[in-house]
C-alpha cells in the first residue's frame, strides 16, 4: 500500500494529485490545502472521473487536517504563491519561505519516515530551506524542477528538429531559475545521434534560450505560471520513488563535494527510486557548462542568503 500526500490545490498540486490518482500511481492520494473545502472540491472533482478512466485510486481532499496525511510515502509540496507575468521565480521567496517551513514541518509531524519533494519557488532556496529545518538526510528531501525544465528543453528540441518528443534524450541541471539553469547541449540526443548533427548552431541556441524562460513564456501567455507540465514532472518523480524505477532525473540535491560544491541545493542528474535521491551522478561537463554551472551555483547560494536576511533560516 503506499500513500502520497500533496500539499497545496493550486493548479500544480491539483493536476499533479490528478495524474498521480489516474495512472494509479499510488494506492492513496491527499491533497491538503489551507482555503476551505477547496482540496475536497477538487479531490470529489477527481474521484468523478475515476469510473469514466476505469481506475479506483483512494483520492481525500482536506482542509488544513495534517492527521489525514498520517503515514504517507511521500509528500509533495506545491504550497505558495505562483509568480506573475514579469516576476522571477526569486522575488516569491519572502512570502513562500515561512509557508514552506510550516507546512513541512506540520506534514513531517504525521509521516515522519516520509521522502519531501519540492515543487514551490524559488524551488532551489525552498529546497535548502526545508532540509535545514528538518535535517533530513539528503536522500530524503529534495527539489523538483530539472524533470520539468528537461521536459521543456525535449519539447523544443523535437519541435526543432521536427521528430518525435520520445526519440529526445536530454537534460538541464543547476537551478530552476530564467537565468540559472543549464540545458546540456553537449548531452543531447536524437536516437543516441548527438543533436548537433541535425540542427544548426543558431537553432540550437534559441532552442537554449526557449528552454530557459520556458516558464516565464508560459507565465505570459496563462497570466499565471504553467500547471500540466509541472504537475506531471511532479508525478513522474513520485512514480520513480514508489515503483523504485530508479531513473535519471535531474533533482535539487544538497551536494555534499559533488560538483566541488557543498552547502548547497542545486539541479544535478540523481537516481531517484524507493529510498528517494540513491545516487548523484558526476558526469563530465564542457568548459563552457562548467562554467555556467559555477555561475548558477553563485547565483543560488545569493538567493539562499536572502532566508537569512528575512530570519526564516
Ligand atoms: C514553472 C514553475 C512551476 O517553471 O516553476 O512553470
Amino acid at each position: 500500500m503506499s500513500k502520497v500526500t500533496v500539499i497545496g490545490a493550486g493548479n500544480v498540486g491539483a493536476t499533479c494529485a490528478n495524474i498521480l490518482a489516474i495512472k494509479e500511481t499510488a494506492n492513496e492520494v491527499v491533497l491538503i490545502d489551507i482555503k476551505e473545502g477547496f482540496a475536497e472540491g477538487k479531490m470529489l472533482d477527481i474521484f468523478q472521473t475515476e469510473s469514466l478512466l476505469d481506475v479506483d485510486t483512494k483520492v481525500v481532499g482536506v482542509t488544513n487536517d495534517y492527521s489525514k496525511t498520517a503515514n504517507s510515502d511521500v509528500i509533495v509540496v506545491t504550497s505558495g504563491l505562483p509568480r506573475k507575468p514579469g516576476m522571477t521565480r526569486e522575488e516569491l521567496i519572502g512570502v513562500n519561505a515561512g509557508i514552506v517551513k510550516s507546512v513541512v514541518t506540520s506534514a513531517l509531524e504525521f509521516s515522519p519516515n516520509a521522502i519531501v519533494i519540492i515543487i514551490s519557488n524559488p524551488m532551489d532556496p525552498m529546497t535548502y530551506l526545508a532540509g535545514k529545518i528538518t535535517g533530513l538526510p539528503k536522500n530524503r528531501i529534495f527539489g523538483m524542477g530539472g524533470a520539468l525544465d528537461s521536459a521543456r528543453f525535449k519539447c523544443y528540441l523535437s519541435k526543432a528538429l521536427d521528430v518525435n518528443i520520445n526519440d529526445i534524450e536530454c537534460m538541464v541541471i543547476g537551478g530552476h531559475g530564467d537565468t540559472t539553469m543549464i540545458p546540456l547541449l553537449s548531452k543531447a540526443t536524437y536516437k543516441g545521434v548527438p543533436v548537433t548533427e541535425f540542427a544548426s548552431e543558431e537553432v540550437l541556441k534559441k532552442v537554449v534560450a526557449d528552454t530557459m524562460v520556458g516558464g516565464a513564456t508560459l507565465t505570459g501567455l496563462l497570466g499565471t505560471s504553467a500547471w500540466y507540465a509541472p504537475g506531471a514532472a511532479g508525478a513522474y518523480v513520485v512514480e520513480s520513488i514508489l515503483k523504485d524505477q530508479k531513473k535519471v532525473i535531474p533533482s535539487c540535491v544538497a551536494l555534499d563535494g559533488e560538483y566541488g560544491q557543498t552547502d548547497i541545493c542545486i539541479g544535478v542528474p540523481a537516481v531517484i527510486g524507493r529510498n528517494g535521491v540513491e545516487k548523484v551522478l558526476e558526469i563530465s561537463l564542457t568548459d563552457e557548462e562548467k562554467a555556467l554551472f559555477e555561475k548558477s551555483v553563485e547565483a543560488v547560494r545569493a538567493t539562499n542568503a536572502v532566508l537569512k536576511e528575512i530570519n526564516v533560516l
